[in-house]
């Protein structure tokens, strides 16, 4: 799948190339954007060469080399480096990913990686996310009830934990909400795909008792309708989720409760 890989407001210039390593046999080249708010320079993509002998197996295992051994500037989030914690997202090969995860050996030729697409850049390859968090936040992304507090726990059958698999695995990695068109032009007031997903998320849950408030605070002419069913955000999750199925279903909902 090849999305757009320009960050919002760039000019990208071809940057620095840096030495190849002395005596390595098994070169390859990363192609890697950068963009320093304090120089006032246009972004650039720098060019490093790494001895695949020499390092692991996933794209992160690639950037902290370059890190550690050749250029300490480079600036990128991690964290758990499981696919859990969701940090890791960026733009490699053309497709919203977790470079954790994402195999060097599933990338042919030079490998390139940006920032998540139509995001402001904070430095390099770190998206400002502030926006996301604040539209994941709005859906409230939490169990709401009216009834007295149980004294132990609030109890849920099989059944209805089951429809949590396949949305409480969310990561809110965003690669999701930046692969998505209607997210791009619209994504001000579209919530986008992760958001969504978290909402039916909490809709489903049998536990909420605030299912109709959460229906009515997305019945919006954007904030859940500019899903034009795309599939981007499918397509792209890294944790194998299917956000284009829950907005259906909140959709769906919206509809039975019209008739
Ligand atoms: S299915 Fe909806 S949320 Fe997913 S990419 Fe398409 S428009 Fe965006
Ligand atoms: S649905 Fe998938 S791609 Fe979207 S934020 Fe969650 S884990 Fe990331
Ligand atoms: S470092 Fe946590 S998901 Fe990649």
């Amino acid at each position: 799948m090849v999305q757009l890989t320009l960050p919002k407001n760039s000019r990208i210039t071809t940057g620095k190339t840096w030495p190849k390593p002395s005596g390595a046999t098994n070169l390859r080249a990363f192609k890697i954007y950068r963009w320093n708010p304090d120089d006032e320079a246009n972004p650039r993509v720098d060019t490093y060469f790494i001895d695949m002998d020499k390092c692991g197996p996933m794209v992160l295992d690639a950037l902290i080399k370059i890190k550690n051994e050749i250029d300490p500037t480079l600036t990128f989030r991690r964290s758990c480096r499981e696919g859990i914690c969701g940090s890791c997202a960026m733009n490699i090969d053309g497709i919203n990913t977790l470079a954790c995860i994402y195999g060097l050996d599933e990338i042919k030729g030079d490998v390139k990686i940006y920032p998540l697409p139509h995001m402001p850049v904070v430095k390099d390859l770190i998206p400002d996310l502030t926006h996301f968090y604040a539209q994941h936040a709005s859906v409230m992304p939490w169990l709401e009830t009216k009834t007295n507090r149980p004294a132990k726990e609030w109890k849920q059958s099989i059944e209805d934990r089951k429809k949590l698999d396949g949305v409480y695995e969310c990561v809110m990695c965003a690669c999701c909400s930046t692969s998505c068109p209607s997210y791009w032009w619209n994504g001000d007031r579209y919530l986008g795909p992760a958001a969504l997903l978290h909402a039916y998320r909490w809709i489903v849950d049998s536990r909420d008792e605030a299912t109709g408030e959460r229906l009515d605070q997305l019945e919006d002419p954007f904030k859940l309708y500019r899903c034009h069913t795309i599939m981007n955000c499918t397509k792209t999750c890294p944790k194998g989720l299917n956000p284009a199925k829950s907005i259906a279903e909140i959709k769906k909902m919206m509809l039975e409760r019209t008739v």
